[in-house]
């Protein structure tokens, strides 16, 4: 649970409005006249304490949780808010933005020694004599001097003190040198580490591999060892501050953008397989590695495209971080029950790493990448291995195997292709491949021809955070990372506006997302557009988005949604998703409004009003539902010719 939800649920909202404004019980909700618009004589304002928000039917027209009705009253920024109301709930908060600013300037300097080490490698590798061996053995693997410049190789001499003795010179501390791994420390006899022992070099006669983060900004090495006598191969820099191992790809700083316009990444397990295949024109690549790929670095690579290779070696250990990988990249594309990305799985020819092939044969690598397997065809052939396919048992255990990954396949003709050719590989029927999964939720059909399935909703979503949320947050986040992502072109927000003025309703706004952590982010959307200088909206989310925010920005909103498709497809999608975010808060309206009805009627002196109220509410649905209808008409007339 975000620290948010975590005060969400500790503050009663009915205690702090009852701070100043008189409430009265009316079933589960509390009714009062609202502290934000002039008093009339009917109370209008109404507190839900089940789902911890806050509601004026009147004049307002507004609602909200604790977060926003606080910022309402005192006047307050979200960050302020947030800081009461922690402090109210007893909650700590994680973070704040002055710690936050000498974290990030303290990690700042931490990059640049990292990146003052590989300027000190660099350039003992292209301009020492004792760099000339480490020259010549990258040479002898076909690196040319313009692809060691780009990932900037170097070599560390064979001393105890070569870049500690540099680095301190350039006035960097002991303790910093510790942190960043550059520097291993004296130990005693149990592994610890003596109070101001001696510190030594840890990269001694090793071809360094820098290793960049996403952003580029430099956070460790790869040293690879140059007398086949030393051990381990690869020392690496250990885990530190700037270097998580398991979130990082090698390489994804210079693959990134190739990865978007190839739309393709590939993934190999070493660091020279990523060097050799940039240089040999396959800059989509990147590496794990050598470990099996995590969550994180899926995530990073899902950002850029769907389309994902995982090219791992033809070993023993190639195919187990195979297996492995096909089951993470699974997990972490899995949306509502189906992989919306497609992974495959080349076929390297055995005892042969890519690096080998690229520098052989460019175009035997690009067959092999052509060639790569989808994951259901790869199982199901790697399931049968070995075994007697005519076997009964045997046909039974493959298809247990195979059919969940076809239940996966988000198209339905591609499953469908699937089930017929695991049929054919099994010699069966095909209809007696039904997939039973007793978890498996059945999905409701909806009479109404104009409604649409929540299960249309796809959001790119971290679990944990998008399962939490109600079926309106969600659509709220759909709409958001759209609106993030598809609109650099104002025209069609205007375009969009149109069409709902036209229909007499109210433009796509800040009012339409409410929950305090939604509204912040519509806020940053529409701040940005009011800039002077339109700023790209990331940049200007990056810079003005509240701290707290930033999981929820990261995990919802950051990564680019999944669909292909085309700009007038995507305003009709957005049209669409406002209109059904609308619904189901009239919906929801029409269904709290009936706190007021319930009211003591022996007080309810305005009846009037009341009515008014409902009037407004069913006016909006009626609007809403043919607006619905006639985009669903839209669609159909488009279909049909
Ligand atoms: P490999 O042993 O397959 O090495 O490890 P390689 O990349 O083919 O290396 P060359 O071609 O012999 O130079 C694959 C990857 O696993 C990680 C490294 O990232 C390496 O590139 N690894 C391997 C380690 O981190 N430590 C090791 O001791 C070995
Ligand atoms: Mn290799």
């Amino acid at each position: 649970m975000s620290q948010i939800d975590e005060i969400k649920n500790l503050i009663n909202i009915e205690d702090l409005v009852g701070e100043t404004v008189k409430l009265r019980r009316t079933g589960k909700n509390y009714i009062g006249f609202c502290p934000f618009h002039a008093n009339t004589r009917t109370p209008s304002f109404v507190v839900f304490p089940e789902s911890g928000t806050w509601r004026c039917f009147g004049q307002c027209a507004e609602g909200g949780d604790v977060f926003s009705y606080l910022m309402k009253r005192d006047n307050l920024d979200f960050q302020q808010a947030l800081a009461v109301l922690a402090q109210r709930a007893g909650v700590k908060l994680e973070s704040f933005t002055r710690e936050d600013s000498s974290r990030k300037q303290t990690e700042e300097s931490l990059h640049q020694l990292i990146e003052d080490s590989i300027a000190f490698y660099h350039n003992l590798l292209m301009q020492s004599p004792a760099g000339k061996t480490a020259l010549a053995y990258l040479h002898g693997r076909g690196l040319q001097d313009e692809t060691i410049r780009q990932f900037q190789l170097g070599y560390a001499p064979d001393s105890w003190n070569a870049v500690i003795d540099h680095l301190l010179s350039l006035n960097y501390s002991r303790t910093q040198l510790i942190d960043t791994g550059m520097a291993s420390e004296q130990r005693d006899d149990k592994g610890d580490p003596v109070a101001d022992g001696r510190i030594y070099d840890r990269f001694r006669n090793r071809v360094m591999i820098p290793i960049r983060n996403a952003a580029g900004k430099a956070i460790g090495f790869g040293a690879r060892i140059l007398d086949p006598n030393d051990v381990p191969k690869f020392l690496n820099s250990p885990q530190t501050v700037l270097f998580d191992k398991g979130a990082t790809l090698f390489g994804f700083n210079f693959a990134k953008s190739a990865i978007r316009e190839r739309s393709q990444a590939v993934i190999v397990e070493g660091y020279f397989d990523v060097i050799t295949l940039h240089q040999a024109g396959f800059p989509n690549t990147v590496s794990s590695m050598g470990t099996a790929i995590g969550a994180n670095q899926v995530k990073l690579l899902t950002r850029q495209s769907k389309n994902i290779v995982l090219a791992l070696d033809a070993d023993e250990a190639g195919a187990n971080a195979t297996l492995k990988g096909i089951e993470v990249l699974r997990d972490a594309i899995r949306q509502e029950g189906r992989l919306d990305a497609d992974i495959r799985v080349t076929t390297i020819p055995e005892g042969k790493d890519p690096d080998e092939i690229a520098l052989r044969d460019p175009a035997e690598w690009q067959s092999i990448l052509d060639n790569a397997k989808p994951i259901v065809i790869f199982m199901m052939e790697t399931a049968a291995r070995g075994q007697d396919l005519q076997d009964a048992k045997v046909k039974s255990q493959i298809a247990a195997t195979v059919l969940p990954l076809i239940e996966e396949v988000s198209e339905t003709i591609e499953r469908e292709v699937y089930r017929q050719q695991l049929a054919d590989f099994l010699s069966i029927d095909a209809r007696l491949l039904r997939f039973d999964d007793p978890n498996k939720r059945t999905v409701k059909r909806r009479s109404s021809r104009f409604t649409a399935p929540e299960t249309s909703v796809v959001v790119p979503k971290e679990k944990a955070v998008m399962d939490s949320m109600t079926a309106v947050s969600r659509r709220e986040v759909f709409i958001l990372n759209y609106m993030f992502h598809f609109y650099p072109t104002p025209g069609s927000i205007a375009k969009i506006d149109r069409t709902l003025r036209q229909r007499r309703l109210a433009p796509i706004s800040r009012k339409d997302f409410e929950s305090s952590e939604m509204r912040q982010i519509a806020d940053c959307y529409f701040d940005s557009l009011d800039q002077d200088e339109n700023p790209d909206i990331f940049t200007y989310a990056d810079q003005n988005l509240p701290e707290s925010i930033r999981p929820l920005y990261e995990t919802a909103i950051l990564p680019k949604p999944v669909v292909e498709m085309t700009q007038d497809d995507i305003e009709k999608e957005m049209l669409r998703s406002i209109v059904l975010l609308r619904r189901s808060k009239n919906r929801d309206r029409i269904r709290e409004a009936q706190a007021l009805q319930n009211d003591d009627p022996a007080e309810q002196k305005n009846h009037a009003e009341l009515t008014e109220i409902f009037g407004q509410l069913l006016l909006e649905k009626k609007k809403l539902d043919h607006l619905l209808e006639a985009l669903e008409f839209g669609n159909k007339k488009n279909n049909d010719d």
